[in-house]
Parts: C-alpha cells; sequence; structure tokens
C-alpha cells in the first residue's frame, strides 16, 4: 500500500514538475505544434498494455510450469543480450496491486495483459488447473474491475508450454484442440468478469522469428515450412477459440473476441518507380494479408498472390506439395468473420523494393518467398534497437491499408510504443507518442479509417524477449537493479496521461529542449 501511494504521489508530482519545466523547442513551423485540431471522441478506448511472460516472474511459484521461455533461456543463458531471463522481470506476479494503480494513474479505462498459459495450466492441458494460477488472475482482473479499469485479456502471447513444444507445438495440428481446452478454462473461470480477449499476439512475428528463424524462440529455424505450419495451425486455433466463444459463452457473458496482428509500415523506396509499389503490396500480402486474408477478407482463405507464390516456388524447388498448407472448404469458413475487430500492433516503417535476391535469405524461406528488399530510411530517427526508426506518417498508411482491404472493420491499435535505452527524461518517447497518435487522428477524422481504441506499449520497462532488458518501451521506469523492482513514472506517462483525460494532443504540454528534437520532425 505505500508503495503504491508513492507511486501516485510521483505521477501528481511529476505532472507538475513538466508543467512547470517547459523548455523553448524549436521554433520551425511544423505539423505538430499547439492543440491538436482533432479530438478523440469520449467512447475512444485508451489504454496500456503488457505480457505476461515480460512482467510477471514468478516463474516457478505457485505450481507454475515451464514455458518455451522459460526452458530456452535457463539452457542458452547467452541469447538474450544481456544474459537475462524472465525469471523475476519486473516481478508482477508479486506486484500486481502496484501495477493497477500505474494504469489507474494514467487515467485509461483498459488495461490489456496476457495470462501465462503454465501458470494456469502448469502442464499445458487441461487435466489439471493450479489453484494458484486461478487465484492469482482472479485477483488481479477484480482488482482492475475495482479500480474502474476492463481488462483485455490476451490467451496466447508467445508463452507456449514447454510439454507442448516437445510435441511440435505450433506444427503439430492437435495444438488447435489444446488451444480450445485452454481457452475453454479461461472462458469458463473468468468470462464473469473478463469481456474482451485476444486470442493471440502477432501470429506473423511468432512463427517467423519463432519457426522460420533462430530470432525468438522456439528458434527453430525450420525456414521455409515451420513458419507456414505456425501460422496454419495457429489460425485454426484462433478461429476454434473464437466459435466456442460465441457458440458456448458469449450468449450470457457478452464479451467481445478478436485476435492482434503485427504490421510494419511499408513505403515503396523509389516513390515513382511502379515496382516499387508492387513490391510494397508483395511485402504487406505475405507479412500482413497471410493472417488478416483468411479472416477478414470477403473471399476468405489465404490471399492469392500468397497462394500462387508459394505453390510456384515450392514446385521449382522440387517439392510435391507446397510448403503451405491448404485448408478444407469447412476450415476456410470456419476462419472467415473470426474477429470481433481487428487487433494491431505497430512500431515503426521500413523502405521496400523490388529487388532480385538477397544473400541473406535463406532457401527456403519467407523471407525468400517475399522476394523483396527492406531497409531502413537512413534519416528516420533511431532511438533504441536496431529494427525502430520512427516514421509517424506509416501507421495512418497501414491503418488505411486495413480500411481499404479488409472493409471497415473495427480497428483496435492493442501496441503502439517507442524503443530506447532508459531514462525518466523521455522526451523522444512523448514526441513519439504525440506524433503518432495525430496520424491516427487524422486518419479517423479525414481517411474515415474505424479505430475505436488504442493501447500504449507499453506500461513499464519489462523483458523485451531477445533484447533482455536492455531496450525498454516503458511508460514507467523500472529499477532491475533493485529486488524492489522500484517503477517511477517517466515523462512520457504524465504525457500520455494528458492525452487521456484531454482527449486532445498538447504538443506543448512537455516541449523538449532543441537537442532533443528528432532531425525529421516535419514527416
Ligand atoms: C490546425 O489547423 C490550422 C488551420 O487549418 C492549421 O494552420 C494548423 O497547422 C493545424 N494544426 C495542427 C496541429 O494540425
Ligand atoms: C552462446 O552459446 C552457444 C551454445 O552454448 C555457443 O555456441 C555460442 O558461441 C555462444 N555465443 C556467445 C555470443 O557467447
Ligand atoms: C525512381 O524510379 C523512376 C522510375 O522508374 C526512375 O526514373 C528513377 O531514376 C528512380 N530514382 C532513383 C533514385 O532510383
Amino acid at each position: 500500500m505505500r508503495g503504491k501511494s508513492r507511486v501516485a504521489m510521483r505521477v501528481a508530482a511529476l505532472t507538475i514538475i513538466s508543467l512547470l519545466s517547459l523548455v523553448q523547442g524549436s521554433s520551425e513551423p511544423d505539423l505538430y505544434r499547439g492543440l491538436s485540431n482533432y479530438t478523440f471522441s469520449e467512447d475512444f478506448m485508451f489504454g496500456v498494455a503488457t505480457a505476461a511472460f515480460q512482467i510477471e516472474g514468478g516463474w516457478n511459484e505457485g505450481g507454475r510450469g515451464e514455458s518455451i521461455w522459460d526452458t530456452y533461456l535457463h539452457k542458452h543463458p547467452n541469447f538474450t543480450l544481456d544474459r537475462s531471463n524472465g525469471d523475476v522481470a519486473a516481478d508482477s506476479y508479486h506486484k500486481y496491486e502496484e501495477d493497477i494503480v500505474m494504469v489507474q494513474s494514467l487515467g485509461v479505462k483498459y488495461y490489456r495483459l496476457s495470462m501465462s498459459w503454465t501458470r494456469l495450466l502448469p502442464e499445458g492441458t487441461d487435466n489439471y488447473v493450479s489453484e494458484d494460477g486461478k487465484k492469482y488472475y482472479r485477483n488481479l482482473f477484480e482488482g482492475l474491475l475495482k479500480a474502474n479499469i476492463t481488462p483485455m485479456v490476451t490467451l496466447f502471447h508467445w508463452d507456449l508450454p514447454t510439454p507442448l513444444m516437445d510435441l511440435g507445438g505450433w506444427t503439430n495440428p492437435k495444438i488447435v484442440d489444446f488451444f480450445e481446452d485452454y481457452a475453454r478454462v479461461a472462458f469458463n473461470l473468468f468470462g464473469d468478469i473478463v469481456k474482451l480477449w485476444t486470442t493471440i499476439n502477432e501470429p506473423h512475428q511468432h512463427c517467423a522469428n519463432g519457426y522460420g528463424n533462430i530470432f525468438f524462440v522456439p528458434a527453430l529455424d525450420a525456414h521455409g515450412i515451420g513458419e507456414y505450419l505456425c501460422t496454419h495451425y495457429i489460425l485454426l486455433a484462433h478461429a476454434r477459440a473464437y466459435h466456442l466463444y460465441h457458440s458456448q459463452f458469449g450468449p450470457h457473458q457478452h464479451g467481445k473476441i478478436g485476435i492482434t496482428l503485427d504490421s510494419f509500415g511499408a513505403k515503396p523506396k523509389n516513390e515513382s518507380n511502379p515496382y516499387d509499389h508492387v513490391a510494397v503490396e508483395q511485402y504487406l500480402q505475405m507479412h500482413l494479408g497471410l493472417y488478416a486474408h483468411p479472416i477478414f477478407s470477403s473471399t476468405g482463405d489465404y490471399p492469392e498472390f500468397v497462394r500462387k507464390r508459394v505453390d510456384y516456388m515450392s514446385r521449382d524447388q522440387g517439392y510435391t506439395r507446397s510448403r503451405l498448407p491448404y485448408f478444407t472448404t469447412e476450415e476456410i469458413a470456419m476462419l472467415k468473420g473470426s474477429s470481433d475487430f481487428f487487433g494491431l500492433n505497430h512500431y515503426t516503417t521500413y523502405l521496400i523494393s523490388h529487388c532480385s535476391g538477397n544473400k541473406a535469405w535463406k532457401v527456403p524461406s519467407m523471407d525468400h518467398d517475399t522476394g523483396v528488399c527492406m531497409e531502413q530510411h537512413p534519416a528516420w530517427v533511431k532511438p533504441g534497437a536496431d529494427w525502430f526508426t520512427i516514421y509517424p506518417p506509416g501507421f495512418r498508411k497501414i491503418l488505411n491499408y486495413i480500411k481499404n482491404n479488409y472493409g471497415n472493420v473495427p480497428i483496435i491499435v492493442t501496441e503502439n510504443g517507442l524503443c530506447d535505452y532508459g531514462g525518466l527524461e523521455d522526451f523522444v518517447r512523448v514526441s513519439y507518442f504525440n506524433k503518432y497518435l495525430y496520424q491516427l487522428l487524422l486518419a479517423v477524422n479525414i481517411d474515415r479509417c474505424n479505430v475505436i481504441g488504442y493501447f500504449a506499449w507499453t506500461l513499464m520497462d519489462d523483458f523485451e524477449w531477445n533484447d533482455g532488458y536492455v531496450t525498454k518501451f516503458g511508460l514507467f521506469h523500472v529499477d532491475y537493479e533493485s529486488p524492489d523492482r522500484t517503477r517511477t513514472p517517466k515523462l512520457s506517462a504524465a504525457n500520455y496521461g494528458q492525452i487521456v483525460r484531454t482527449r486532445q494532443i498538447d504538443f506543448d504540454f512537455i516541449k523538449p529542449p532543441t537537442k532533443y528534437q528528432p532531425q525529421s520532425n516535419r514527416l
């Protein structure tokens, strides 16, 4: 409790300090000055997001079973940049009450979090449900509701139970049943108080980098085949959970359930080269369409371009069967329309160009099948991890892409945020949120994109997968040197709170000193 009121006081103090310490910025005219001309509607869903493995810790407490990230990192400590793992992380297993106060201090009415599959089902299967897991999530969800915050719960945010990985993970068709069983337990136990669910988080990142490459666990590197099997059964598992919910729980629980997909922005490297425009479309079809088309398009199934491309490449490479599995007619129908909203995670944009080959591509692989070159714009600011540059208009563009390709489906931006190397005076993060949210306002007010919610990634500095604790995305700083994992709000927390409360962006609320102004300020 003492900890909780300390956090609340820090937020209040920081808000005042930041108001007093306005520093004169660049005086050049640009898009992003004063008050935004557009505002967020009263019912626009503002929230903040986290994921279980990235914050909970308590890896072996209360009988929790091991997930693939536990097992793999214990066996390969140097997989992460700082040789860290998720054993303690931000210790939210013990400190969740403080987390709730932090969420509340931002003024948001929604908190997106994920459940650890193995905290609830230690063996992954539904024959044994952990009492401790039940209690932990019940307390957490009830605590949020008492604080007037609606939980949005993700069932799978990458921490697959190790016993299911031993059976092949998402490449085993039987995983579809296992996931449905897990979802049933979750809906049964928590559906009375959880009314917003997401099934799977970022299948593209998980399958491409975990099954088709070595960047994420399980680091299978089964390129060309593994990422497509993972994609196929993840999609089917999602659809099963969706229909389970709406046939057996929805009628009395009255909630909504959807999937969260990720997409980088894609900009033609040479705007006047038609081949680069084709390359952009190819890229988006392979990375977003592969997942979105079966669910959100009017025709269903994998996108025609992807189907033809992988079939052709497979034949050309001597395979009798396509490396991309086929859905049955029943499966196509089951997938079509199986999401109540389009969950989008978006962070950055790449320049895409037509090219004939790249020595870095493995053969076969999804990259090789996609066949386009990607690079970063040298002038776009890179405040942290190598994959991350700032280009706000890319956000508006991807929102429009979704609108134009998948009907005007309601979009919830389930993650968006900035990566840096830490610090409480995070002017670049403040500027990132202001500019990206402004692009969202333009998409809604000018382009009529149906964006109904936005979740900032992330509540606090966390375990960032293979980056360990080196790169930071938090609105709150976490002291990883301290056993208390002390949380302290950054300037961006005060700024986000201001946006949420006023429903408008005030670009001058926290004015960065000139030296912090990103060079490409007017983009
Ligand atoms: C708001 O609108 C005015 C008048 O059209 C324009 O000059 C100004 O740049 C706009 N400001 C923003 C932040 O869009
Ligand atoms: C990490 O560990 C693996 C296996 O033990 C080893 O092959 C590799 O060289 C190590 N890498 C680094 C950077 O230490
Ligand atoms: C961009 O594409 C156009 C049309 O193909 C071409 O004429 C021009 O030279 C290209 N520009 C660059 C910088 O490559």
